[in-house]
């Protein structure tokens, strides 16, 4: 069997042949991304390995079905890259890493949240320039503050559980079961308006879906408390970039922390550094001094990435064995 990882950098190199010696078959990396266009690079690959800003749309799965592809391995707990429909469709099962490291992702939130309260990116640049002053680096106390969690899945219980150690008011809204050790420390489920309208800080940890696409669009921005922070480590399609900007202009949103933002598929994770920034609503986003963005590394943890190589090729090695194991529900083979 020959598997090929999409969107290969160096990390995934070292992390997948590290975990390789536990496996018996191939591995090729290859640095493109996967699109329509290089799908052809997969002929003659059984599995395929995209990232989470390949597309895996239906012109691409139809191309790798032609080249021969029988599963598709994700090396990512998001699959909202997937058209599912048509994978099940062609018959190949869509795998995916569930979990690696809840913590990497809860605590990278942590650190937007510290780091913009605290002005710590601007406090660095200054003190480098010989300036101490402290005018501009006002904060706040985290300390018996609200915070909202949307989607106590794996990682929201995590970042509820660290913002409870803050002292801060949990709140939470989840269609789904309310998480036990939540509930044990205090946390409510509200609806969502409530959250927003009580919530000094809100962070997103649930999947893009339709039904979460814009979930933080204008309206929302608007119910949310004067000069909240809103945090966002899930997925850009969450929140409504171009609401984003009036919202900071009026001081309606007081600070934005992004990992992920709707437009970063082939900007996000390589070097546009020579290059004119062409997303005008990221580049006006860049301007607020009270905004932060990565460029989604919240999971880039080495725990996390040794558990995804790990988990990716044991899922390969599942499969092979015809016992596959965390399979996408609505991309079953038939
Ligand atoms: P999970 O599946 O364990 O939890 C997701 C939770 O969201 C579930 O409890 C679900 O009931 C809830 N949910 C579903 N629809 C909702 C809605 N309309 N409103 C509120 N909650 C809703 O997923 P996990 O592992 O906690 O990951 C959450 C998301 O974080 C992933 O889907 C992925 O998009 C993102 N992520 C981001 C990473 C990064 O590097 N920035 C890395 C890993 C995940």
């Amino acid at each position: 069997m020959r598997m090929i990882l999409f969107s290969s950098r160096q990390y995934d190199v070292d992390t997948f042949t590290e975990a390789k010696p536990a496996y018996d078959f191939d591995v090729h990396f290859q640095e493109s991304h996967l699109d329509a266009e290089t799908a052809i690079l997969a002929r003659g690959y059984e599995i395929v390995c995209p990232f989470v800003n390949d597309s895996v749309d239906a012109a691409v799965l139809q191309a790798l079905h032609a080249g021969g592809t029988k599963l598709i391995a994700l090396r990512s707990a998001g699959f909202n890259h997937v058209d599912l429909a048509e994978a099940s469709k062609l018959g190949i099962p869509v795998v995916r890493v569930p979990a690696y490291s809840p913590y990497a992702v809860a605590e990278h939130a942590v650190g937007l949240i510290l780091a913009l309260n605290r002005r710590l990116p601007r406090a660095v640049a200054r003190t480098r320039e010989g300036d101490f002053s402290l005018h501009g680096l006002l904060g706040f106390d985290l300390h018996g503050k609200t915070v909202g969690v949307i989607g106590t899945g794996t990682i929201g219980r995590v970042f509820g559980r660290i913002m409870a150690g803050f002292g801060m008011h949990v709140l939470a809204y989840d269609p789904g079961t309310p998480a036990e050790d939540l509930l044990a420390l205090g946390a409510r489920y509200v609806p969502l308006d409530t959250l927003l309208g009580e919530s000094d800080v809100v962070s997103l940890h649930c999947p893009l879906l339709p039904a979460t696409y814009h979930l933080i669009d204008g309206r929302a921005l608007e119910k949310m408390k004067f000069g909240a922070m809103l945090i966002n480590t899930g997925r850009g399609g969450l929140v409504e970039s171009n609401a984003l900007v009036g919202a900071l202009k009026s001081g309606q949103l007081g600070h934005l922390g992004l990992d992920v933002y709707e437009e970063e598929g082939g900007l996000f994770f390589e070097d546009h550094s020579n290059l004119p920034l062409l997303d005008d609503v990221l580049a006006r986003l860049l301007m607020f001094p009270n905004v932060i963005v990565t460029a989604h590394q919240a999971f880039f943890t080495r725990e996390a990435m040794n558990e995804i190589a790990d988990t990716t090729l044991g899922n390969v090695k599942a499969w092979i064995e015809g016992k596959p194991r965390n399979v996408v529900q609505g991309a079953k083979s038939g």
